[in-house]
């Protein structure tokens, strides 16, 4: 078991990160204090697969309960589920002193956590999240939010959680390409931050792929210290928060041309190799670094090249209409070694447009 600390004041919050540890979070909560009843909110097929044995967690603890279930899928992260589940909280007579508790991967977080901050002016929720993506990435760091037509996570709020509970054993149920999509954001922490991390994950490919308990927390950790680490210094993302986006720049690009078709971290796997041949281009990255990269995500069965069906202009467009551009620029995040990062806007169409074409 490990337990790491987002230090953030008075807004700090504990993360334990425990093979088996779901069965752990109701005598945990009883101490914590958290609220007086908890609301856990869950997809549907999260809620069919753990959501019981939480709610018998909790109430084993002495806790009152109880399960509000959405429909599965982004299609569902909307103002429309969070108008509901809050009716039904209303309805269920959840008030102030109570709390939520985010049983679910990165949409449920989303949900959850902006239903939190917002029912009754806010009130305290705790992140159970049960994807690779949600435990290294979604859960731990305040973003929470949901889509409108017109984009992808235009309404939200920072709003940290009490606590972050990780059971790694949860993800045995997960489907192997929801797996492997975590493992892309796994890998963007080695390379902007942390080369023995990077190391680790070259040298234990199997045994993540396989699931081993302890490799599993050991990796989990990683990438929860560097978030924790990352978002304590930048809570809003004014400046250095903006290195966890390394490989979305490109990423969000394919993305979006792909009719999301491609999974986030598939895109954001080519989105990570493109960025460091942008970078070598540069000569700010070695050739042997940009191989050690696109090498290590090779080994994990995640694309390195854009689909040659993929219109480049296309590409190109959806480049320029990336929420992130900021006063008409382009940023991209470039590895300079594995292990560190610089932001620039300093991109060439010549440089861009070499990296962007068939190899
Ligand atoms: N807040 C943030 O900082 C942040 C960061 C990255 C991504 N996100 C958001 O996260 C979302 C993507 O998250 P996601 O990839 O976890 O998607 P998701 O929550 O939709 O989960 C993917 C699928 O896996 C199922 N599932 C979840 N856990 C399971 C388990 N243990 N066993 C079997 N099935 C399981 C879900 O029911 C769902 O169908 C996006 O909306 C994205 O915007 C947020
Ligand atoms: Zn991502």
């Amino acid at each position: 078991m490990a337990e790491l600390c987002v230090g953030l004041s008075e807004r700090s919050y504990p993360i334990f990160i425990e093979t088996g540890g779901l069965e752990r979070i109701g005598s945990d909560l009883a101490n914590r204090q958290v609220g007086k009843r908890y609301g856990i909110v869950s997809d549907d097929r999260v809620a069919n697969l753990y959501g019981q044995r939480v709610l018998r967690a909790l109430q084993d603890a002495g806790i009152h309960a109880q399960l509000f279930i959405f429909p599965h899928g982004e299609a569902h992260k909307t103002l429309a589920t969070v108008g509901d589940l809050a009716s039904q909280l209303a309805r269920a007579g959840f008030d102030r002193k109570d709390a939520l508790i985010a049983l679910g991967g990165g949409v449920t977080g989303d949900i959850t956590g902006f239903l939190a901050s917002s029912y009754m002016r806010g009130i305290p929720f705790v992140q159970v999240p049960t994807t690779l993506l949600a435990q290294v990435d979604s859960s731990v760091g305040g973003k929470t939010g949901v889509d409108i037509p017109e984009g992808k996570n235009l309404v939200g709020a920072f709003y940290q959680p009490k606590a972050v509970y990780i059971d790694p054993s949860v993800l045995k149920s997960l489907d192997y390409q929801e797996l492997l999509s975590g493992i892309a954001e796994v890998i963007k922490y080695g390379v902007i931050r942390d080369a023995s991390f990077f190391e680790f994950l070259e040298k234990n490919r199997k045994q993540v792929l396989s699931l081993t308990p302890a490799i599993l927390e050991g990796m989990i950790s990683a990438c929860c210290t560097i978030k924790a680490d990352v978002v304590e210094q930048d809570e809003r993302e004014g400046g250095l928060r903006r290195i966890l986006n390394y490989g979305h720049t490109i990423g969000h690009a394919v993305e979006a041309a792909s009719a999301f078709t491609m999974r986030h971290g598939f895109a954001v796997a080519i989105g990570m190799v493109a960025a460091a041949k942008l970078s070598a281009k540069k000569q700010l990255l070695s050739p042997a670094d940009v191989q050690r990269i696109s090498s290590l995500i090779a080994s994990y069965g995640l694309p390195v090249a854009i689909p040659e069906n993929l219109d480049r202009e296309v590409i190109k467009a959806y480049l320029k209409t990336d929420k992130k551009v900021m006063a008409g620029k382009v940023f991209y995040i470039l590895p300079k070694a594995i292990g560190s990062t610089i932001i620039t806007d300093d991109i060439s169409n010549i440089q861009l447009d070499e990296v962007l074409l068939p190899d």
